[in-house]
């Protein structure tokens, strides 16, 4: 093929490439490459400095405990395909998220999904943002 053709094929590529990402507002987290059984401890070995040759956590991940890698890393996580809703409201003095979004709690409010069960309302907004 011509050097103009392959350049505009490549484009094409690119092209698909960039649409098949969803529309994000942050990168989407890398799924873990590792069995998790017996790994509960994610921080033991992701923490910096921690253990050589060991992806750290980076710094934005600063005071998310152990229960939260799995919501966004799991290989299944829906955080890989579907991008979290923004928080259509303002947040002051509607800190207290699950009075509204149980499911059951009001009526007309979208309710939080049963993959949210346990989660602690300080990290609605690690994923829902304004
Ligand atoms: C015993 C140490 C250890 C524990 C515990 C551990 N990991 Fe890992 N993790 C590793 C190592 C080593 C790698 C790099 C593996 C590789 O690339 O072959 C890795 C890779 C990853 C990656 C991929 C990073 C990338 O750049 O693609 C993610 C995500 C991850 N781990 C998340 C977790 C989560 C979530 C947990 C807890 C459920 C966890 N890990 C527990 C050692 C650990
Ligand atoms: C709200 C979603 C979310 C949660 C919760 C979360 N992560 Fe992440 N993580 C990400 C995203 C997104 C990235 C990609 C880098 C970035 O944008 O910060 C990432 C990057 C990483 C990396 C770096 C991979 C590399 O190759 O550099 C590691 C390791 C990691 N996370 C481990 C963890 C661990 C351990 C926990 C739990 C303590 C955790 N994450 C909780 C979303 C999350
Ligand atoms: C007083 C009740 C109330 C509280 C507290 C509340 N919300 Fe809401 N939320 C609503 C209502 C009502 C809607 C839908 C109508 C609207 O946008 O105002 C909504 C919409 C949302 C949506 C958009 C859903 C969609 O389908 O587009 C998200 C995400 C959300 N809220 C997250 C949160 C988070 C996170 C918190 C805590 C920081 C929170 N909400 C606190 C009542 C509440
Ligand atoms: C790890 C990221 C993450 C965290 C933390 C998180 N959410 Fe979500 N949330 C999502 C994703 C992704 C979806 C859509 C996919 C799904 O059903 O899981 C969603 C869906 C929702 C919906 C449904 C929106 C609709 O219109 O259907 C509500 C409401 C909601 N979340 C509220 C909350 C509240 C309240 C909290 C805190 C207790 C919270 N979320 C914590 C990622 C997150």
């Amino acid at each position: 093929m011509s050097h103009a053709r392959f350049v505009s094929a490549m484009g094409v590529l690119l092209l698909a490439g960039v649409l098949a990402v969803p529309a994000f507002g942050q990168n989407p987290p890398p799924p873990v490459n590792h069995d998790v059984q017996g790994r509960d401890n994610c921080l033991m070995c992701h923490t910096a400095g921690a253990m050589e040759a060991v992806p750290d956590a980076p710094a934005s991940h600063a005071g998310r405990g152990n229960e939260t890698c799995m919501w966004c890393h799991a290989t299944d996580s829906p955080m890989l395909t579907t991008p979290p809703k923004a928080i259509s409201h303002g947040v002051q003095g509607r800190e207290q998220c699950m009075m509204c979004h149980t499911p059951g709690a009001m009526e007309a409010i979208p309710d939080a999904p049963a993959s949210h069960e346990g989660r602690d309302v300080k990290y609605c907004t690690l994923c829902h943002t304004g």
